[in-house]
């Protein structure tokens, strides 16, 4: 099938999935036979042209069907195996970095060195390779007998990472050179994402990390953090160090190639012509690069890349030249970490000047008050920009940006433009220093900073509107009131309705059965299922209930630990009052609570000392009183006061079940094994944790084991 020229031309993207699937599988064993040829030495039945194509074909399917990379596909299989954590590797010669110039001046200084170094006369031309400056991720590529075997990062200069695997990945790398080619080489690139794949891959991030967002709303299993990059360096260097190649694979990254390391013969005698060979050899060279007879075209050259700069499909941040003559570089070697022969002339930043016209604060879904400048539009690097970030109050003073202000906007890239600073003399008379607020914009609530977090926070919580959404699936969500059927999208319906505008509002409910069922494609039956589910959990236990308020730092375990002191919430909510008074009694009472440290007792004061949160919390209590919390265990138990931790998949029991159990028997249940930890219980393919407790002598259960202490 793989042999249907047709086929195989194809857009991959317009295959199937079935069709995808079958062509990888038939690509998989092709390559791998061609490969057994090529290293068995035995006659290639295929030129390298064609097997690179096969490769690319592949790789390509790969990137539209990440879901489909097979354990032995060609992409993954040198070596064979997928890292678990990279290996260190060592580079046969250091990899720099580069001194930088920002001026015709500069440049004529650094060339002016090399001639002092070298002895050369004035009229000597110093002929240079210039080659656009990609921001990317630059790595180490070793070939022996022509045949790609590792590839690392720059790490440190001297040892970086080994990412072979991943670097299989790229379209872009050769896995064989065409030959002639020496018995060994290093060869250095760039690795990096082009603007428009960028933007397309950050969208994807974005809709990934929101989905997310509201799967912790509802208490339900994150998975790893998804990472939203803010640049395309970013991403092209997350996109490398993945643990898993086929993450790798399916990011759009490209490679270009522009020096060596060591070599075990030289393989040109000047940049230009060693350019030249990296293309015959197979690699990609930015086509933007080029030969300059002397040092007095860098100049045009520069002028020429920088009116291309916002053309190209890729960010740059400069032009690097290099002296063409290997042998001068030889001679001129290195400074520090530093070539002598070649430097990053750098661009200036894009700024322009406009005026402020306002600073807007918005807040955010987790009540961080956010300055936004207004300006009158003005045109950055081709861009027409009107908004720009202004981070947090203390950059705005810091920088004593006011209303009025003519402002300089800077664009690094495709990042979002700043405000780098104001022109002083252009400040009208009457402007005065701006006055974060220190109230909530949407609520009225105070808005406050807690030691030393730059953010300022509306303490509002449950009743400002621009958090209640996300408020109220928490509260909602499993962990918290565990209120079946209140998932995200049905608390964004309700509030959308005005149905539900705070917690107190979820168990007034039932009166509005009428609005319920006149909502879209909703029964009797669901809105029945719905009021039974919040019945159901009218009257939760404490801990739960504490935890669904979404006060600041107070999670699950806090929340535990409250419940308990307390008791009851008549209890906790007079003494979190009382606790107001600095040096009261029930303030140290609470910070006299294992586990509840200054900050949190802080954060708690905070929020009862917010009027509207007190009201709220009234109003919900009233509706909804929650469960006294139970006594403390029985204190003979074998886990009273004891740390355990639960791993691996357990199978008489849920994990919230057991730990559930674990508490009321007086343990403290905590995520990580360390040397506290007493026990940790071991179920089905326990991970690093058992082997943690192992290392540490942390004594470790079956789950049968813990059923039989636990009295099960
Ligand atoms: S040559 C000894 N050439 O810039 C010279 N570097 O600031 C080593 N870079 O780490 C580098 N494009 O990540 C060289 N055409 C180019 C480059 C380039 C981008 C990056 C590279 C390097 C950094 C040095």
């Amino acid at each position: 099938m793989t042999d249907d020229p047709a086929r195989r031309a194809r857009d991959p993207a317009t295959l199937t999935e079935d069709e995808a699937a079958a062509e990888l599988e038939a690509l998989a064993a092709e390559i791998a036979h061609h490969d057994a040829l090529y290293h068995g030495r035995d006659a290639p039945e295929i030129t390298d042209a064609e097997y690179d194509a096969l490769v690319l074909r592949n790789r390509a399917i790969e990137a539209c069907f990440p879901a489909l990379v097979r354990d032995d596909s060609p992409s993954r299989r040198v070596g064979g195996t997928v890292a678990e954590g990279f290996a260190k590797s060592r580079h046969g010669e250091p990899m720099l970095s580069l001194d930088n110039v920002f001026s015709a001046e500069e440049f004529a200084e650094f060339c002016a060195r090399i001639r002092r170094f070298l002895g050369l006369a004035a009229e000597e031309p110093l002929a240079f390779v210039a080659e656009p400056k990609i921001d990317g991720l630059s790595i180490n590529l070793l070939y022996e007998d022509g045949a790609f075997v590792k590839g690392a990062t720059r790490g440190d200069g001297t040892e970086g990472e080994d990412v072979t695997q991943n670097l299989l990945t790229i379209p872009d790398l050769p896995r064989r050179l065409h030959p002639p080619f020496p018995a060994s080489i290093e060869i250095r690139g760039e690795v990096f994402m082009d603007k428009a794949d960028f933007l397309a891959f950050r969208a994807t991030q974005e809709q990934a990390a929101e989905a997310r967002e509201a799967r912790r709303a509802r208490g339900e299993k994150l998975g790893d953090a998804i990472v939203v990059p803010a640049n395309p360096r970013n991403a092209a260097a997350g996109s490398v160090r993945q643990l898993d190649a086929r993450i790798t694979a399916s990011r759009p990254l490209k490679l270009f190639a522009y020096a060596m390391g060591r070599a075990s013969e030289a393989p040109a005698d000047t940049h230009h012509a060693f350019l030249k060979r990296l293309e015959a050899w197979g690699f990609a060279v930015n086509p933007l690069s080029e030969l300059l007879g002397s040092e007095a075209e860098a100049a045009s050259f520069q002028a020429r890349i920088g009116e291309q700069r916002a053309a190209l499909g890729y960010d740059i941040d400069g032009v690097v030249y290099k002296l063409d003559r290997l042998d001068w570089q030889k001679r001129l070697g290195f400074v520090g970490r530093a070539p002598r022969w070649a430097t990053a002339w750098k661009f200036p930043a894009e700024q322009a000047t406009t005026v402020l016209l306002d600073i807007e604060i918005q807040v955010g879904r987790t009540g961080a008050l956010t300055p936004r400048a207004v300006m009158q539009p003005v045109t950055v690097g081709g861009v027409t920009v009107r908004h720009a970030t202004l981070h947090n109050e203390d950059e705005i003073a810091r920088k004593d940006v006011r209303i009025g202000d003519t402002v300089i906007l800077q664009r690094a890239g495709d990042v979002i433009p700043q405000i780098v600073g104001v022109v002083p003399e252009k400040r009208p008379a009457g402007a005065v220093p701006f006055a974060f607020p220190t109230t909530c914009p949407a609520c009225g609530s105070h808005a406050i900073r807690d030691g030393e977090d730059v953010v300022r926070r509306c303490t509002g919580g449950l009743v400002c509107p621009a958090q209640a959404v996300e408020r109220l699936r928490h509260f909602a969500s499993r962990r918290a009131m565990d209120i079946e059927g209140l998932g995200e999208e049905n608390v964004q319906l309700l509030f959308d309705r005005g149905l539900v505008r705070s917690p107190a509002d979820i168990f007034r409910l039932h009166a509005r059965r009428d609005a319920l069922r006149a909502l879209e494609g909703w029964g009797e039956r669901k809105v029945a299922k719905l009021l039974d589910a919040i019945e159901a959990r009218r009257h939760a236990p404490l801990e739960r209930f504490i935890f669904g308020l979404g006060i600041r730092r107070i999670g699950e375990q806090n929340a535990k630990l409250l419940a308990r002191h307390y008791h009851s919430l008549e209890e906790w909510r007079a003494k979190m009052i009382a606790a107001r008074i600095v040096g009261s009694e029930a303030r140290e009472e609470l910070g006299s609570i294992q586990g509840i440290g200054p900050a949190i007792a802080e954060e708690l004061v905070e929020a009862f000392a917010e009027p509207r949160m007190l009201a709220a919390l009234d109003e919900l209590a009233a509706g909804a009183p929650p469960l006294p919390a139970e006594a403390p265990a029985a204190a003979d138990s074998p886990f009273a006061g004891r740390t355990l931790v639960f791993t691996g998949t357990l199978e008489t029991l849920t994990r919230d079940e057991a730990e559930a159990q674990a508490e009321r028997l007086g343990a403290k249940v905590t995520k990580s094994v360390s040397k506290k930890t007493d026990f940790v219980v071991v179920g089905a393919d326990a991970g690093s944790k058992a082997a943690k407790a192992a290392e540490l002598g942390v004594r470790v259960l079956s789950e049968a084991e813990f059923r039989e202490m636990a009295g099960l």
